[in-house]
């Protein structure tokens, strides 16, 4: 199990965001957040991150009771893990090389020479050999979003979270990032939790989605399962096809949570 939550209701402060709470992720497998915006997504990945307390319940990180880690015990196992952020910025005025050695000079006493070798594999690896001295106003935003993905993996974590990772991005170039994002997956069996709501993107990455809406879980399971939910709203996400899914997914959502009471399935 690489991330579990037990009865946790997550929010800010004293207002709850999402109620009842119970989430079992297993380890080397892709999971994907969906759901409209608004519908907590960014609040349930921070909560499973270690960012955001819960209001109540029990969040358990690679085995540990996070929340109840003292400062140095969490840090030590927030190495562990990587960060993709939607807005997730690279330090602009440092080259490509730079910003993903970052990490590895903060946490490590690693020599320079192999803390160059371990990011030109990292770079050849998301397929950006040879960008070592650009600056990211240098290269496109899909080769930023490569580079950031580069620094969230430069520690060999056992789990990355995305948050929307291909936000902004046309779909040729998302879907080459999803292959990215896949094979750090299969190559290393890393644990992956993505927020998205493109629907080519989930079925092509999740092994298993959890669906949100209405403050809570509406669904959780494959994409076969859910394709074939007993919940019309659920159902009807997997099998209608958009006009134009690029725009469509997140509207497309916005009806969905509207729909009745959500239902646990599954
Ligand atoms: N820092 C915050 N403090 C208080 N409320 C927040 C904060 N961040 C988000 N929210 C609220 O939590 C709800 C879910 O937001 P969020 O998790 O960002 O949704 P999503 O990522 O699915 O778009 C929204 O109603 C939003 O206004
Ligand atoms: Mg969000």
């Amino acid at each position: 199990m690489v991330i579990s939550l037990e009865n946790v209701v997550a929010g800010y402060g004293k207002t709850p965001i999402l109620r009842d709470l119970n989430l079992e992720l297993e380890r080397g497998q892709i999971t994907a957040l969906l759901g409209g915006s608004g519908s907590g997504k960014s609040t349930l990945l921070k909560t499973m991150t270690g960012l955001l307390p819960p209001l109540e319940g029990t969040v358990r990180l690679l085995g540990h009771e996070m929340y109840r880690l003292d400062q140095a015990e969490r840090s030590a196992l927030l190495r562990r893990t990587g960060m993709l952020f939607q807005y997730g910025a690279l330090f602009g005025s440092r080259t490509v090389f730079d910003n993903i050695a970052l990490p590895l000079r903060e946490h490590t006493a690693l020599p320079e020479s192999v803390i160059a070798e371990m990011v030109r594999m990292k770079l050849a690896l998301v397929g950006l050999e040879g960008l070592e001295a650009r600056l990211p106003s240098e290269i496109s935003g899909g080769q930023r979003k490569r580079v950031a993905l580069a620094r969230a993996s430069i520690l060999d974590p056992e789990v990355i979270f995305c948050d929307e990772p291909s936000a902004g991005l046309d779909p040729i170039v998302a879907a080459g990032l999803d292959d990215t994002l896949r094979r750090f997956q299969s190559l290393f069996g890393m644990s992956l939790v993505v927020v998205t709501h493109e629907l080519e993107s989930i079925k092509f990455l999740a092994d298993r989605v959890i669906m949100l809406a209405g403050n809570a879980v509406v669904a959780v399971g494959t994409v076969e399962e859910l394709s074939k939910s007993a919940i019309k709203n659920v159902y009807d996400f997997f099998h209608r096809v958009p006009p134009d899914y690029v725009t469509a997914g997140s509207s497309m959502l916005e009806w969905v949570e509207k729909q009745g009471e959500p239902k646990a399935d599954g």
